[in-house]
């Protein structure tokens, strides 16, 4: 089985609200095709759909003030907006694409993840569905709401699932040893919980980003690097790449490793 995160950074323009990149969207979804009926879970982040009106409302603090109400009803619509785009991008591809939003399926408790339903899942999979869930505001029970990353649901599918390969698609080719955009940082070829490395943490300038960027990836990358055979952070951007991971091949990346490898 395989677990694959479309990040918010691929599939939308994180520097324009609401802005969907429909022709790499489309491209990795013909790219995850070949694998539909061998066990498959999507997730995608929500990028200028929901980090925007997310940080706008100061939705990560949780449920301070009333206008919050309208925000968290505003975010849930505009991340469903993306969803069914995806679903319409998947579908197109043949992939047949089932759409199980987070709200119908988990609550959080101070912005974790406690027991969930994975049964709607599983059963998706057994009639060869492919289950789409994604990155959105959910009801917390401490906090009023608070925001699910998709890597946060990564990390929880990861542990039901304990999938052969778990991949995060971004926007960057990978993790690296400083900002990413500084020609002197270097792509790293493995990281694990245990390695002191110094990671660019920092979304881009003018870019909203409610769940922490690289920084908070990597800490959920190494929850599902603990439940996985295999996991990568590469870059969707790059034709093929993601085929040819899915494939078994080699490909640049970063290699997640779980702790004590
Ligand atoms: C964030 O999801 C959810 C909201 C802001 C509502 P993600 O953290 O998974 O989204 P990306 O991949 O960074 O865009």
């Amino acid at each position: 089985m395989r677990l694959v995160k479309l990040g918010g950074s691929v599939i939308t323009d994180k520097a324009r609200p609401l802005a969907f990149r429909s022709r790499v969207t489309r491209r990795l979804s013909r790219e995850l095709a070949p694998f539909k009926g061998e066990g498959l879970i999507v997730v995608h982040g929500a990028g200028s759909f929901g980090h925007v009106r997310a940080a706008e409302y100061g939705l990560a603090r949780g449920m301070k003030d009333h206008r919050q109400v309208e925000g968290t009803a505003i975010v849930q619509r505009d991340v469903r907006d993306l969803n069914l785009r995806v679903l319409d991008v998947l579908i197109e591809a043949g992939i047949p694409a089932v759409s199980l939003p987070p709200a119908t399926w988990l609550e959080l408790k101070d912005g974790r993840m406690v027991a969930f339903d994975a049964v709607p899942f599983q059963r998706a999979i057994a009639r060869g569905l492919v289950p789409v869930t994604f990155g959105d505001v959910l009801m917390d029970t401490e906090r009023g709401v608070a925001i699910a990353s998709g890597d946060l649901l990564m990390a929880g599918l990861a542990a039901v699932f304990k999938p052969d390969l778990s991949v995060f698609v971004t926007g960057v080719d990978g993790v690296y040893d400083g900002e990413p955009a500084d020609p002197g940082a270097r792509l790293l070829r493995t990281v694990s919980p245990d390695g002191a490395q110094v990671v660019g943490t920092t979304a881009a300038e003018g870019v909203a980003d409610v769940t922490g960027s690289m920084g908070g990836k990597l800490a959920e990358a190494f929850q599902v690097a603990a439940s996985s055979k295999e996991t990568w952070i590469i870059g969707g951007n790059s034709p093929g790449r993601l085929r040819s991971l899915m494939e078994g091949r080699r490909v640049k990346g970063t290699r997640v490793l779980p702790s004590g490898r």
